[in-house]
């Protein structure tokens, strides 16, 4: 499957836009169309109730270390700034960047590759930042602008070893910028914070100062008391959260995978320290499941455990869940969700104050007074029950997934194309999207053979029962094989047809958009059937 195959199904049937797109787009944002909320919901919906609503302790049980209670909160985006401060946001979340004096542009240290070329007796480092597939067009492009040399005389160009980063360089003297004329326009790398700073009430200063979320999980932190002295809950037990964060990434790309504004699926497993290698390993095996349950195929998702040098500020140890998305070159996959063991890293932050990194875990980090640089709330945040004797904090497992790189991966898992004859029995071109019928955003359409002998009247009929408990559609429009096409293309599970003889015996034809196969169920049953088929 081509990327840009997918990209442009979604533009035309609706799942996604571009965000301002009438402006000229955004940017790192992107827009649900009529067909996108459906899916996106639909995936949302389905992890709320795989694992919290639906989670039945008793049963789930069985493969964990003992049973376990999932509940749920919505915190706000804007919080205390002080959350971040402790958090480690305020001074660790940030990228390396650079910034050009030429365009203006800022690149991503990290992402922005070249080769040396040497031309006229001058050697030089051609930048770029396009994808890996486009490069050796793209730096061939800007020597040969650079250097005034034609295409005929290509050959002239002495490319010297392979694409290398920036951080691989000694100076940047000699570098052509990704978007420059001129060599030697990028500055010195420097940290750049990832959160979008806004400002709070009439303050416009340092006063009121605020931070758009960059992940849901600190809400549930700072909540950790107020659920355990609110609900029954007892630990082992998690606290799930779905809402938006925003990261103002340098360079957002590959379409939705990183976006700007994106929501996350997050889950905060509070266990006891001795437990919670346990429950690390349960929530892992319970995730890669909950992705090929709905679709995602075995041979494309990875289980990759992190080095230790990939670890983030308060982790002790995470897997990702990762998957081999089409814009990624052969071999290399791109992360879905992260499943990390924080230990007591949020909850001690926000009781004492900002943890120190280097010496993590766990001792408070101090300012130069001596003083701890950042307070925490200064509340007790351990946890005591009747079955533990004594007051402990306990560890996090966070099972951390992003409802839009889910929402791309089940789309372009979906993503098929094969052949199947029209009306006339010529051979046509077909585009299937075979979302599992869970998170399908159609379930099913509903077609009269033609428009006439009552046909649209009893389909509209059948149209309105299926419409109280599922989301359907209903076409008479142009030949029954082109709507079967047209519903193949954005995933509906199945076709229902009204014909000639379900005006006399009440029956109508349903079809399979994968197996294709049809059978008949009388106008009473269709709602039973539907339901039985979407399970
Ligand atoms: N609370 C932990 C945390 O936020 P993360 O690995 O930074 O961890 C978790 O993010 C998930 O959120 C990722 O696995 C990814 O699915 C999603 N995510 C993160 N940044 C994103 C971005 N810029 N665009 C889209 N999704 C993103």
């Amino acid at each position: 499957m081509k990327m840009e195959d997918l990209v442009s199904l979604c533009k035309r049937r609706g799942f996604l836009f571009q965000s301002s797109e009438i402006y000229g787009g955004l940017n790192g944002f992107w827009d649900y169309g009529p067909l996108g909320v459906e899916l996106k919901k639909n995936i949302k919906e389905a992890w709320w109730k795989d694992m919290v609503s639906g989670h039945n302790e008793m049963v789930q049980g069985e493969n964990a270390p003992t049973t376990h209670e999932m509940v749920g909160l919505d915190c706000t985006i804007i919080m205390h700034p002080q959350v971040w401060k402790c958090s480690g946001h305020h001074d660790l979340f940030h990228d390396i960047m650079v910034d050009c004096r030429e365009s203006r542009k800022r690149y991503r240290y990290d992402q922005v590759r070249g080769r040396w070329v040497e031309a006229k007796g001058k050697r030089i480092f051609v930048a770029t930042v396009v994808e890996t597939e486009q490069e050796d067009e793209e730096t061939s492009r800007r020597a040969q602008k650079f250097f005034k040399i034609r295409a005929k005389n290509i050959e002239d160009l002495k490319w010297d070893g392979g694409y290398i980063t920036l951080p691989e360089l000694e100076n940047f003297e000699q570098v052509l910028a990704p978007d420059a004329k001129e060599l030697g326009t990028l500055m010195e790398p420097r940290e750049f914070n990832l959160m979008f700073k806004t400002f709070v009430g009439a303050l416009s200063g340092e006063e009121g100062a605020a931070f758009l979320r960059p992940e849901t999980a600190q809400g549930i932190f700072v909540n950790f008391k107020n659920v355990c002295d609110s609900t029954r809950v007892r630990i082992p037990f998690g606290i799930a959260q779905i809402g938006k964060s925003f990261r103002n990434e340098i360079t957002p790309r590959n379409f939705t995978f990183r976006s700007r504004e994106f929501e996350q699926m997050e889950i905060e497993f509070f266990c006891h320290p001795d437990d919670s290698q346990k429950w690390y390993a349960y929530w892992r095996d319970r995730r890669m499941k909950w992705y090929t349950d709905l679709g995602l195929d075995g041979e494309r998702l990875i289980l990759r455990e992190h080095h230790q040098e990939e670890l983030a500020h308060y982790s002790i140890g995470t897997a990702d869940i990762e998957y081999a998305f089409p814009f990624l070159p052969e071999g290399e996959y791109g992360e879905l969700e992260g499943v990390a063991h924080r230990g007591d890293f949020d909850l001690r932050s926000h009781m004492e104050g900002k943890l120190d990194p280097s010496t993590n875990p766990f001792e408070v980090e101090k300012g130069e007074d001596g003083k701890p640089k950042y307070r925490g709330s200064g509340k007790d945040l351990r946890y005591r029950d009747d079955t533990y004797k004594e007051a402990f904090l306990p560890h996090v497992i966070e099972p951390s997934a992003g409802a839009d790189r889910a929402t791309l991966a089940f789309l372009c898992e979906a993503y098929t194309e094969d052949e199947q004859p029209d009306e006339k029995g010529k051979m046509q071109k077909r585009i299937v999207m075979r979302f599992d019928a869970r998170i399908a955003p159609i379930k099913a359409a509903v077609f009269p053979l033609v428009r006439k002998d009552g046909m649209p009247e009893f389909a509209k009929e059948v149209y309105g029962d299926l419409k109280q408990h599922f989301n359907v559609f209903y076409d008479e429009k142009a030949a029954v094989g082109r709507r079967y096409r047209r519903q193949d293309e954005i995933g509906t599970p199945f076709c229902i047809t009204i014909d000639g003889q379900s005006l006399d015996d009440g029956t109508v034809t349903f079809r399979d958009r994968d197996s294709l196969e049809q059978w008949r169920v009388h106008k009473d049953n269709v709602v039973e059937e539907l339901r039985k088929r979407l399970v």
